[in-house]
């Protein structure tokens, strides 16, 4: 029986360019200074930049793994934030769509990892694709990320839909990214929550709103982390809400994970 099961945070949207990393990057920063252990995984596999914006360059990373050249601890690198990274590879087609096999590769290499960390947080890439759906339904928390273009909460209730219907996942988080004010956070977040109630039956969790900040952009192109050059601006102040607002949420760490996960897989 293990004695540490992480906590599993898969972060998706539907659309791309909706501020994913830039919120899984600087979310795991403020874990950290909660003193959570975390461990970032960039399952953008497709289209890969955490390493960008730590601004760090890893020498290995996912596709090491899958060709049994290295193991998992092989690749990870930690920033000197205290955040440790699996990196993934960028434009590596065939890594966009992973085997079966490739897969449990990667959730048996995970679960290897589990006695060190608190917090595992993936980053994966947008849209609907197999790899999307496959770690999100590895997850405890499934936060999707929105703003208010229509196209945006198209697809994100597009994403959400197919994670319910071939996983039967219910439990969603919302966040609405680049918000110019409260009013636009909510409209958006009672427009995506509507169509889902209506037509999926479930109720998302509003895990909160995040302001448009053009000073986000100066510190992707100074890869360096916005909340370490920003602490105390309106963006920053409001994340840390979510981070703690996310942590008081109860999840069952045996349903989910990547053992729970396994096991369903080998059901099938
Ligand atoms: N709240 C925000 N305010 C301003 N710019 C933002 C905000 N969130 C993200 N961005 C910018 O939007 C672009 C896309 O963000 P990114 O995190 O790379 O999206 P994704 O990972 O979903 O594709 C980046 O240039 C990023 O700096
Ligand atoms: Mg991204």
């Amino acid at each position: 029986m293990k004695t540490n099961i992480p906590r599993i945070i898969a972060v998706a949207s539907g659309k791309g360019g909706v501020g994913k990393t830039n919120f899984v990057t600087n979310i795991s920063l403020v874990f950290r200074s909660l003193q959570k252990r975390v461990l970032l995984m960039d399952a953008d596999i497709g289209l890969s930049n955490i390493d960008i914006m730590f601004g760090i360059a890893p020498k290995y990373n996912i596709k090491h793994v899958l060709a049994g050249e290295k193991g998992i601890k092989d690749i990870i690198v930690s920033t000197n934030e205290g955040i440790d990274i699996i990196p993934a590879s960028s434009g590596i087609r065939e890594l966009t769509q992973l085997s079966f096999n490739n897969k449990m590769r990667i959730v048996e290499e995970l679960d290897s990892l589990d006695p060190d960390y608190d917090l595992f947080l993936i980053d994966t890439g947008a849209g609907i694709s197999e790899n999307v759906t496959f770690f999100c339904s590895a997850a405890h928390d499934n936060i999707i990320i929105v703003t208010s273009e229509p196209t945006s909460i198209a697809d994100a209730y597009a994403l959400i839909k197919v994670i319910y219907k071939e996983h039967g996942e219910q439990n969603f988080r919302i966040v609405v990214n680049n918000v110019r004010s409260q009013v636009e956070g909510r409209n958006t977040f009672k427009k995506l929550s509507m169509v889902a109630e209506r037509f999926l039956g479930i109720n998302l969790d509003l895990l909160g709103f995040l302001p448009y900040d053009e000073k986000i952009k100066e510190a992707v192109i100074a890869q360096k982390p916005y909340i370490n050059l920003y602490p105390t601006s309106d963006f920053s102040k409001r994340l840390n809400d979510i981070a703690r607002n996310l942590l008081k949420k109860e999840v069952n760490l045996l349903k989910g994970g990547m053992q729970f996960f396994l096991k369903k897989a080998m059901a099938q």
